[in-house]
């Protein structure tokens, strides 16, 4: 009955910076700084667990919505966490990958999200990708604007338009699909991260907020996970009988 492989990818929904700072009478900067340590602790972590990919969501298309302050200050965060943190990723030999429309953001921080992908590309150990201004929606209209242009093109025939091809226009395309997704700060809801990538993904909620989850938290959820029966359509017994 038990699964037990360990997840190759595991995509986290980084979510209850706001509401830890708030129940300590902090501005919500507080939490999305002390989310920073976290975001920081489970990646090193994750590197040392041979974790093959990790994705995160940083922030989504709709977090534009947010107050100006607050899309100013995570804006700012982004560009000194990348600053801070590259050396970090390049010793614990980490890749990084922003997946989202980067050019939505400040030039500054475009030019930071190149150089950091620069330098820590020849690393072979743990894929992060950072979902920063992702959407799934935006994923998959993305996706279906490359196909109808290679349609218009005549690359591709509509009717070649199949599950593995539509893959390959999506993001995170070339690696596993999650199969492990986590939410940490209570709410059970997927919020537009990864919608095709996530079809088959294990979901699991936890109600600790981003800010103190930490390697014991997900060290839970890996167990868990080891303890799902994947049957992706089949029947226990298909899968029993393999
Ligand atoms: C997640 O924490 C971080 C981002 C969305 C950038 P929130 O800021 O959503 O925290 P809560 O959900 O308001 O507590
Ligand atoms: C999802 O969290 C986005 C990130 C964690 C970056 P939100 O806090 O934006 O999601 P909702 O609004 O609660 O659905
Ligand atoms: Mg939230």
């Amino acid at each position: 009955m038990q699964n037990t492989s360990s997840p190759k990818h595991i995509a986290i929904i980084m979510d209850g910076n706001g509401r830890w700072a708030t129940q300590r009478g902090l501005p919500r900067s507080a939490g999305h700084k002390k989310g920073v340590n976290s975001l920081r602790d489970i990646v090193k972590f994750c590197a040392k667990k041979h974790i093959e990919n990790l994705t995160v969501f940083a922030f989504s298309s709709e977090n534009w919505k947010r107050p100006r302050q607050e899309v100013d200050l995570l804006m700012e965060l982004f560009i000194s966490a990348l600053k801070n943190e590259v050396e970090e990723l390049n010793k614990n030999n980490v890749v990084l990958k922003f997946i989202g429309d980067r050019h939505q953001f400040p030039e500054k921080l475009v030019n930071m999200v190149e150089s950091s992908e620069k330098k820590t590309k020849l690393n072979t150990g743990l894929n992060l990708f950072v979902a920063a201004n992702y959407g799934g929606r935006w994923d998959i209209i993305n996706a279906c604007q490359k196909i109808a242009d290679d349609v218009k093109q005549g690359k591709l025939e509509p009717e070649n338009i199949s599950d593995s091809e539509m893959i390959s226009y999506l993001s995170l395309s070339g690696y596993p699909e999650p199969d492990l997704f986590i939410r940490t700060g209570g709410e059970q809801r997927i919020s537009n991260f990864l919608l095709w990538q996530c079809a088959y993904s294990e979901l699991y909620f936890c109600d600790e907020l981003w800010p103190d989850f930490n390697e014991e938290q997900l060290l839970k959820a890996i167990e868990w996970f080891e303890g799902r029966q994947r049957r992706f359509g089949l029947t226990m017994e298909q899968i029993e009988d393999k």
